[in-house]
């Protein structure tokens, strides 16, 4: 185990294809891309938040036709992402300081990019997203829900430490943005990597009313 990787920069810095090759294509977040392509109008503008190496969220995003920005923290992650998926564009931005003029986009998605989030940050981070959101936007957000704060664990032969929420209080919070929880859907995911653990992931459908 290498030493402990203190932010999400360089965590996904060092880890860099090696994401998609162990993850590909999770049943969650399958159906949250399928979700969104059955219910945005033509050439949606959407924001995937973490968008990591843009496979497969933004490639297939693009390929219905949908104008996709990503932001992520890694620069690694952004040049990789803009290698594979050149019909989106992506920038090297965190979520707590990216700034969007609000109301401007019918979707946004969040998969895996508050783990290593205070939960504090998280649920500011939400209040931004849905402030972002045009009114009826959609919003599509993966975790791994767990009742953690700042507790250390191995990630793909990384020694990090992760925070997240159980489902019901992250839904919570998802409300308290501003937004209606319009799903929830749950399922365990095993990593194509020797020695990782099966994870639970959870999707939150949402939507900003008006
Ligand atoms: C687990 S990966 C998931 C990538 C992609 N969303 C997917 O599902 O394939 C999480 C991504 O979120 C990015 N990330 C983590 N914290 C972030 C932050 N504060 N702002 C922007 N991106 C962040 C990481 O760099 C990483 O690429």
């Amino acid at each position: 185990m290498s030493e402990e990787l203190t932010t999400a920069a360089e965590l996904f810095d060092a880890i860099g294809a090696g994401y998609e090759d162990a993850f590909g294509r999770p049943p969650v977040v399958d159906a949250a891309v399928r979700e969104l392509l059955a219910v945005l109008p033509p050439s949606a503008r959407v924001l995937d938040v973490g968008s990591g190496t843009g496979r497969p969220v933004a490639a297939d995003l693009v390929a219905a036709g949908h104008r996709v920005t990503g932001i992520d923290v890694s620069a690694e992650m952004v040049r990789i992402a803009r290698e594979q998926v050149p019909g989106a564009e992506f920038v090297q931005a965190d979520v707590r300081e990216w700034e969007s003029e609000p109301g401007t986009w019918d979707a946004v998605c969040a998969f895996f990019p508050f783990l290593q989030l205070p939960r504090a940050e998280t649920e500011r981070a939400l209040g931004r997203i849905a402030g972002w959101l045009a009114s009826g936007g959609r919003f599509a957000l993966i975790t791994v829900p767990a009742d953690v704060e700042d507790v250390p664990v191995d990630f793909l032969g990384h020694s990090i430490r992760v925070t997240s929420f159980p489902a019901d209080a992250l839904a919570d919070r998802v409300r308290a943005a501003g937004l209606e929880v319009t799903g929830t859907r749950t399922e365990t995911f095993a990593p194509d990597k020797p020695g990782a653990e099966p994870e639970e992931h959870l999707l939150i459908s949402a939507r900003k009313p008006g």
